[in-house]
């Protein structure tokens, strides 16, 4: 996507590659939106790090960074044995698939690169093919998201008010995003609407990350607050939903996104508000029988008992080191603790529509139609 810092417009993409140090290039979200700066992780170790860590998040994002790391692990080995070349990749596919384990796309990713690095006969070839394989994925990532938004923009009418929940932009892919693409098509094509982003606590993806994305891209929106939405909801200033997701299963439509969203599908259910779910293909799950299965991580309580922010007091004229730098502050009472899912599930009743590169599925649909497409290879 484009960045426009200090007057200065550049393409970036979230995650990319750099061959000659090996190196896997990470947008520091953790920054964003007070500080824009890139990372590069020296091994598979650092990478599986920064996907805990979040310095990189978001689904295709993170199944991109996996594959970049996968490869970056390989392209590490010294040697010409198969055999331990082989025990060492499955080590660090181990460590990156175990970085965090709701989002299904680290792993689709990384088995794409294992499939096609085994046409390789020698460790150089095998090495060689894992980062094409890398590349195509984070390419057709970049590609599948400008095909949602193809297919998304006729969701979206003049005049209406979207309703969007953390972050499913550009940020939380290789480009463009998945929940924000027919925002950006329709914009294309000359519509005027309004976007609200929720807040998205703990972390606030939707205040920092998705906010600033909108703000980059000059498309009208406000922040509210996780609670708001029912509220606008009940008086009709909300005219659709469209989130992105970290996981759908295949075969019953259920949708694992960041935790809120089950909330907010209840409530545009009760006010008859389409609710629509927008995913690149390595996003499904065909395996997994039931929601209930679907790994749920649980972070820190930290980000529950206080806030990431910047210091700044634009008024007051008093130097202080600590302004404008990032803070964390407590905000919960000292004594107490907290539980912090980082998902939630969404059952396939609540969901209007699928927004996929390929079209718009019903989320049970999705099994007759579309995994048979996929199996033959589309
Ligand atoms: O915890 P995060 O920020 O990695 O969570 C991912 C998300 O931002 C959301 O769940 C998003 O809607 C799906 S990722 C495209």
């Amino acid at each position: 996507m484009n960045v426009t810092l200090r007057g200065r417009t550049g393409h970036f993409r979230t995650v990319s590659f750099d061959a000659a140090r090996n190196s896997v290039q990470l947008i520091e979200q953790r920054l964003l939106p007070h500080a824009f700066k890139i990372i590069g992780t020296k091994n598979f170790r650092e990478t599986a790090q920064a996907i805990t860590d979040m310095v990189v998040r978001g689904a295709g994002a993170i199944g991109a960074t996996a594959a970049y790391g996968l490869a970056q692990g390989a392209r590490a080995f010294r040697g010409s044995d198969l055999k331990k070349f082989s025990a060492h990749t499955d080590l660090v596919f181990k460590m990156l698939a175990e970085a965090r384990p709701t989002a299904v796309d680290p792993v689709n990713a990384m088995n794409d690169v294992r499939r096609k690095m085994l046409a390789g006969k020698t460790v150089a070839e095998r090495q060689f093919l894992a980062l094409a394989a890398a590349e195509e994925f984070a390419n057709e990532d970049a590609r599948h998201c400008e095909e949602i938004g193809r297919h998304g923009a006729k969701l979206i009418r003049n005049g209406m008010n979207i309703l969007t929940h953390c972050n499913a932009g550009w940020l939380a892919f290789v480009d463009t995003g998945s929940a924000t693409a027919p925002m950006y098509a329709a914009q294309a094509q000359g519509k005027k609407f309004h976007v609200f982003c929720d807040e998205t606590r703990p972390r606030s993806q939707g205040a920092t990350l998705t906010a600033w994305e909108l703000a980059q891209q000059n498309i009208s929106h406000q922040i509210i607050a996780d609670n708001a939405a029912g509220h606008l909801m009940q008086r009709g200033e909300i005219d659709l939903v469209i989130v992105g997701s970290d996981r759908v299963l295949g075969r019953t439509g259920e949708v694992a996104n960041k935790i809120g969203t089950y909330t907010k599908a209840v409530l545009a259910a009760r006010h008859k508000i389409p609710f629509y779910v927008a995913i690149p293909l390595s996003t499904i799950d065909w395996n997994l029988k039931r929601g209930f299965d679907i790994p749920i991580e649980e972070r820190e309580e930290s980000e529950v008992l206080g806030a990431w922010g910047i210091i700044s007091n634009p008024k007051s004229k008093i130097h202080n080191s600590k302004l404008n730098q990032r803070a964390y502050i407590r905000v919960a009472n000292p004594t107490s603790s907290a539980r912090n899912p980082g998902f939630d599930v969404t059952p396939a009743e609540l969901i209007t529509g699928i927004i996929t590169p390929v079209g718009i599925f019903k989320p049970k649909e999705l099994w007759k139609k579309l995994h048979p497409r996929i199996t033959a290879g589309m």
